[in-house]
């Protein structure tokens, strides 16, 4: 079995790669049918995903089975002022993507995010229900998923939510460099979303992967969360006083990307499907912390 994985610098591609490599997550061991895959990994310097004539010449020569998405423009503020590159990335480098998996007869994982939706629900999303993205980010994802799906018809979605890995930058990472810095950090408290652990999320996608039930997942941390409560875990599970953590509104906060209020995402695909195994939230982020080199 040959995996092409793109955006293998990133938090999530090194997660994909670490459980490969050893055949086992934190949740537990990886299917045996593994043993032996060929893994590229690659990245911007590589080839780049924009770049249609190279996407097709590197997929042509690494003749893959399965292709794992895992690059993307993630800055969702950033994506306001680079709308260009927000479109180039996440929607026509997923088309190009897309286009040579069909090519080469490959499987394709596109992964996405729960910012397609508007946050104006008053219950976890389902994979059935109606994007409305608030944000550049947020549409250029969700035009990437129609991309993947419109030109691959082996195409998974994934989509996933408030992500952290040991490699790469995240808001665990932050939090805690912000504490050691100081002592204290202003987190806001009214938008609610689903913590997820890239190395559950990594060993679900490679569950997915084995299978032929391409579609639409949703794949989070069981469990919600404002991200001041998120704040306030990892504060102290870090050793940190709750003091330390300091709530604020988002108005206050004043970021430039408006973000949804409630995102979270219910696994029901999974469920129904291949199992839903993700972990508690804060289950997943004790291990993660008791673990992290920061
Ligand atoms: N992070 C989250 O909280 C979150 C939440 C929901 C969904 N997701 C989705 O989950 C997936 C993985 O996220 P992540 O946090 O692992 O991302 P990440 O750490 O930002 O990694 C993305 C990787 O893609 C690379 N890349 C960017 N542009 C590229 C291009 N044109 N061609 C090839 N590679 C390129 C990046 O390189 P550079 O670093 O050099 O740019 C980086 O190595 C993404 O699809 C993201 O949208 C993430």
């Amino acid at each position: 079995m040959k995996i092409l994985i793109t955006g293998a610098k990133g938090q999530l591609g090194q997660e994909l790669i670490g459980i490969l490599k050893s055949g086992r997550a934190e949740i537990g061991a990886i299917s045996e049918s593994y043993a032996g895959a060929l893994v590229t990994a690659a990245d911007i310097e590589d080839f780049d995903i924009t770049d249609l004539k190279s996407t097709r010449s590197f997929i042509e020569n690494a003749k893959p089975d399965i292709i794992i998405n895992c690059a993307a423009m993630t800055n969702v503020d950033g994506c306001e002022t680079a709308r260009e590159a927000a479109f180039s990335i996440n929607a026509a480098g997923v088309r190009n993507l897309a286009v040579c998996a069909k090519e080469a007869g490959a499987k394709f994982i596109q992964i996405s995010t729960d910012y397609v939706f508007s946050g104006s629900a008053d219950r976890p999303y389902c994979e059935w229900d109606v994007i409305a993205p608030k944000s550049v980010y947020g549409a250029s994802k969700a035009l990437g998923e129609k991309y993947a799906l419109s030109f691959c018809d082996k195409t998974f979605i994934i989509r996933t939510s408030w992500l952290y890995g040991y490699e790469g930058k995240n808001f665990v990472k932050t939090v805690r460099r912000v504490l050691r810095e100081k002592g204290k950090i202003t987190v806001v408290d009214d938008q609610r979303g689903n913590p997820t652990g890239a190395n559950d999320l990594a060993y679900h996608i490679l569950k997915l992967a084995l299978t032929g039930d391409y579609g639409i997942y949703h794949c989070t941390g069981e469990g919600e969360c404002s991200w001041y409560e998120f704040a306030r875990e990892i504060a102290r599970l870090s050793g940190y006083g709750e003091e330390a953590v300091i709530p604020c509104t988002s108005k206050e906060y004043n970021s430039p990307a408006n973000r949804p209020a409630y995102s979270c995402l219910d696994n029901l695909a999974l469920r129904a499907g291949v199992g839903n195994e993700m972990r508690d939230w804060r289950i997943a982020l004790g291990e993660f912390i008791s673990k992290v080199k920061d």
